[in-house]
């Protein structure tokens, strides 16, 4: 049922860059516990969905609490990182018998996503949320290699 939503609202503007955004990827990521397995039913509803419709420019997501990128279907799904606690990487099969002592969840630094649509293509920048450690501002000294950049484009 919301599969033939989905189909339906992107047959609406099929001239128009449009942009998915969903809470669970529609892939698997690797973190067994936090995983979306490929067979599950609606995943191959969700690609039924979106496959015939190229205008579909990106398909954001989050849940799994890490930045993470994967090409899925011809799309790029971007993954952000939580503004709350982290999921730990760890790629280990688990076990859900056997409690192992990995970590699981971290603090590390609360993130976003800042999607840049460039006229062409969907660019995400995935960012921290705290403040950053500055090491170079653009000055006087930064000027050179600045032009130096730019010169190397056409
Ligand atoms: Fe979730």
């Amino acid at each position: 049922m919301r599969a033939d939503w989905l189909k339906a609202r992107l047959a609406e503007q099929t001239d128009r860059p449009t942009v998915i955004v969903m809470h669970h990827p529609p892939v698997e990521t690797g973190i067994e516990w936090m995983n979306t397995h490929p067979d599950e039913p609606w995943v191959a509803r969700f690609r039924d969905a979106v496959g015939g419709a190229p205008h579909v420019v990106g398909i954001l997501c989050g849940h799994i609490h890490r930045a993470v990128a994967v090409g899925w279907e011809g799309q790029t799904v971007s993954i952000c990182r939580s503004t709350a606690p982290q999921v730990a990487l760890d790629l280990r099969p688990i076990d859900p018998d056997v409690p192992d002592g990995r970590a699981m969840i971290v603090a590390d630094t609360p993130g976003y996503a800042l999607h840049y649509w460039n006229g062409q293509h969907l660019v995400t920048h995935f960012e921290d949320a705290d403040d950053h450690v500055l090491l170079a501002r653009y000055d006087v000294r930064m000027q050179a290699l600045v032009r130096e950049l730019l010169a190397e484009r056409p």
